[in-house]
């Protein structure tokens, strides 16, 4: 399963990159705006900062950058996406899972330009992004998981119609929006592709108290240990 970082800060990026060797990174406006810098500033950084570590091609290094989110009109969408996706070979559109938004993706997609289906909140909306061959789906687990629904038979039953035709693989499953281990280990189990978190949400996952019981232990041992 792959790891993407949910974030714009390009030092989380970075950091993430470095020390746990994410596999690509998923932005929306919301982190955008987090980063306190301009859209087009923000996703240049981007782009430089894949040139600067050899990351270039969506293959490598996937950033999904999402459109205006007031735009409701296929052919605005098409336009926009169409401008981001020359600033750079790794960008993949985001773009809502609504109707002009699936027009959109799919002509984008005709066109040699990757998208990522994002707000998926149903298994039927996961089925219109794979017929439409976009390169990414994102169903959103941590919002439906606040508002009570366990998610794991939602993955699960993702998974399994993509199986039943061919989708797995074509179209990767992003589990979005995820808040904790338990929620990464549910999407391991059901198979999806990708997992995308914030950064301290990956850090939490890696920290467990018996590790740090467990090392105390050992150290105090060596202590008492003739070791040269
Ligand atoms: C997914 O691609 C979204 O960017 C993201 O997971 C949205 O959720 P959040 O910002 O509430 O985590």
């Amino acid at each position: 399963m792959k790891y993407f970082l949910d974030s714009a800060k390009i030092d989380e990026i970075r950091e993430a990159y470095e020390t746990f060797g994410i596999d690509g990174v998923t932005t929306n406006p919301n982190h955008i705006m987090n980063s306190g810098k301009p859209f087009y500033t923000v996703i240049g950084e981007l782009a430089e900062f894949v040139k600067e570590k050899g990351l270039e091609g969506v293959d490598k290094f996937p950033i999904s950058v999402e459109i205006n989110p007031h735009l409701d009109d296929a052919d605005e969408m098409v336009e926009m996406g169409t401008k981001i996706a020359a600033m750079c070979e790794n960008f993949v559109i985001k773009i809502p899972c609504t109707e002009a938004g699936i027009a959109a993706a799919r002509r984008l997609e005709q066109k040699g330009i990757r998208t990522n289906l994002t707000l998926v909140f149903t298994p039927s909306q996961a089925l219109i992004a794979a017929k439409n061959h976009s390169l990414f789906v994102s169903p959103f687990i941590g919002w439906k998981e606040s508002s009570g629904e366990d998610c794991a038979q939602y993955i699960q039953d993702i998974v399994t119609i993509y199986e039943n035709y061919g989708f797995l693989g074509e179209t990767q499953i992003i589990c979005a929006a995820v808040r904790t281990g338990k929620q990464f280990v549910d999407c391991a189990v059901a198979g999806a592709d990708i997992v995308t978190a914030g950064l301290q949400v990956f850090k939490d996952s890696f920290y467990h108290p018996f590790t740090d019981y467990g090392l105390a232990k050992f150290q105090a041992a060596w202590d008492k240990t003739i070791t040269d």
